[in-house]
């Protein structure tokens, strides 16, 4: 008993102390790079995308583009969060 309420003692202020956030947020930037890796390499290589930097409107039209090729290989979802992600990564 003593023993767990210790150990209680020395997690919580870790997990109170952002330790939830950091992971959120990590987690969110992972799942939209695995996305971009996972959706735009079934026809070129990321390369393609990589090597260009593009406002979020021109990418936004890119990937709408790229959907129109990959039909439903590519989702609404995941065209949205593929834009933003390159936005943000190679915008200008
Ligand atoms: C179904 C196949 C296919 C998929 C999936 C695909 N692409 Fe393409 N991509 C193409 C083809 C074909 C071209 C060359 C013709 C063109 O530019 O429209 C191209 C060209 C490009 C270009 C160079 C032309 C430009 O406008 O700068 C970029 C950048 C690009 N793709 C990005 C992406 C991104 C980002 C994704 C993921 C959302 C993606 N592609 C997924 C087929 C695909």
């Amino acid at each position: 008993m003593k023993t767990l309420l210790r150990v209680g003692l020395l997690l919580t202020p870790l997990v109170l102390v952002g330790l939830i956030p950091i992971s959120g947020i990590k987690a969110e930037e992972s799942d939209a790079k695995a996305l971009f890796e996972k959706r735009c390499a079934l026809c070129h290589p990321t390369s393609r995308p990589l090597g260009k930097t593009k406002s979020s409107e021109e990418w936004e039209k890119t990937v709408k583009r790229m959907k129109g090729y990959a039909g439903e290989r590519i989702s609404d979802q995941d065209a949205k969060i593929i834009t933003v992600y390159l936005a943000e990564i190679r915008g200008k």
